[in-house]
């Protein structure tokens, strides 16, 4: 099996603009190396809190070999903790998510507050220190409505990141949005492919009927060109968005790990809908005009958004196995609107539901192609692959800092 040493010469080796080598996207030792050097370092996207409205709301969310539970206090604030009790391990919520007033462990009924203290413990005797036997806590922060989690001792800083996504999603509600319809699929591909089909729109002419009604396939709209070059369209949409108090311009990290970025819609286009208008009639969002387009957002390694003026799209991956990603898909809408009122559930996810269904099949394509011994890296076109350059140089860079704590994309 690879091991990290394997994996950084054959990163020191890689050609950048070109696909990764076989083993990057087939090998579990460099899947492992993954999940040591990216999953359980970083901040992943788990959940919109929107999801636990009340006291005792959780859900877990399992990561590699770990498992978090995320709950909501009776402070209002969300927690995170690994579910794995402090008496003997058993996992403390079985089910996927669900309400209690306080955490209690299937086992033996240990009890825990929902801020993680443990409340009850039968007859452990008096020498028996509740204090010290409380959940442990996994690093927890909501960001506008989105709950990051990260199960390192140390969480990377997020500061910088906390304060832009403020800023971006000041127009979009989600706090007081809900779950219209969710989605759960499993692609069998590495996770790198599944981001790699994300960051281009090089296919999307090929296999993405519906979603090109609105989606503009201009990687200059979105600031995918290799030259940075923006489409004039874009330039003028940032230009009336930001007149309209909406963040919208191309936001890159230092280190490429988040984009932000308000792209207009083709034609008249409003929102990611067959017919190109609004899905929902009570917007989750103050923008002043339906047309706003969508704020494309990205935080690797877990999460890309869609931000509408009408309605929100969250997307999270988390990988299975060397060849197997869960892509899961939540379509966010106001809390108060009502289903067959306000909106029809088939026209607010068809178009996106048909995408995931045709992004997985090249996804999978993908990766059975690069299974046979034929394969080697080809090259990313420049014109429309900015995004896969972008983000295997991160790819790369991140495992390089991980294993030798020098950053190159930060030295240049
Ligand atoms: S393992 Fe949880 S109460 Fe025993
Ligand atoms: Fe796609």
């Amino acid at each position: 099996m690879l091991r990290e040493p394997d994996v950084l010469s054959m990163l020191m080796r890689r050609t950048p603009g070109y696909s990764l080598a076989q083993e990057f996207y087939c090998d579990p030792g460099v899947f492992q190396v993954d999940m040591d050097q990216i999953w359980y370092r970083d901040w992943v996207f788990a959940i919109p809190s929107c999801e636990i409205p009340k006291t005792g709301d959780f859900v877990v969310y399992d990561l590699g070999v770990y498992s978090v539970v995320i709950v909501r206090g009776s402070d209002g604030k969300i927690r995170a903790f690994h579910n794995s009790c402090r008496h003997r391990g058993s996992v403390l919520c079985k089910s996927k998510k669900g309400s209690n007033p306080k955490l209690v462990c299937p086992y033996h009924q240990w009890t825990y507050e929902l801020d993680g203290s443990l409340l009850w413990a039968r007859d452990m005797g008096p020498d028996f220190d509740a204090s010290k036997h409380g959940l442990k806590p996994v690093h927890c922060e909501n960001l506008s409505g989105m709950v990051y989690i990260c199960v390192a001792d140390q969480a990377p800083p997020i500061e910088e990141f906390a304060a832009q996504t403020a800023r971006y999603l000041a127009p979009h509600d989600l706090e007081n949005s809900k779950i219209a319809y969710e989605s759960t699929i499993v692609e069998n591909g590495n996770w790198k492919l599944v981001w790699e089909n994300n960051r281009e729109c090089y296919h999307c002419a090929g296999n993405h009927p519906s979603l090109c009604r609105t989606f503009p396939e201009d990687p200059r709209a979105i600031g995918n060109d290799e030259s940075g070059e923006m489409a004039e369209l874009s330039k003028k949409h940032f230009d009336k968005c930001e007149a309209a108090g909406a963040p919208s311009a191309y936001l890159i990290s230092e280190l490429g790990d988040w984009r932000f970025v308000r792209t207009p819609l083709l034609g008249s286009g409003e929102s990611y809908t067959l017919d190109g208008k609004v899905a929902v009639t009570i917007p989750n969002s103050n923008l002043p005009f339906r047309d706003a387009g969508s704020l494309l957002k990205f935080r690797y390694p877990a999460t890309w958004n869609h931000f509408l003026s009408d309605h929100i799209l969250l997307f999270r991956i988390t990988p299975i196995s060397p060849t197997e990603t869960e892509v899961c898909t939540k379509w966010i809408v106001h809390k108060d609107a009502e289903e067959g009122r306000d909106y029809d559930l088939k026209r607010l996810t068809e178009v996106w539901i048909d995408t995931n269904d045709e992004d997985k099949e090249v996804v999978e394509n993908n990766q059975r192609g690069i299974i046979s011994p034929a394969y080697e890296p080809g090259p990313y076109s420049e014109t429309h692959e900015g995004g896969l350059i972008q983000f295997s140089d991160w790819y790369a860079d991140t495992l390089i800092r991980g294993i030798t704590g020098v950053s190159k994309i930060a030295a240049e």
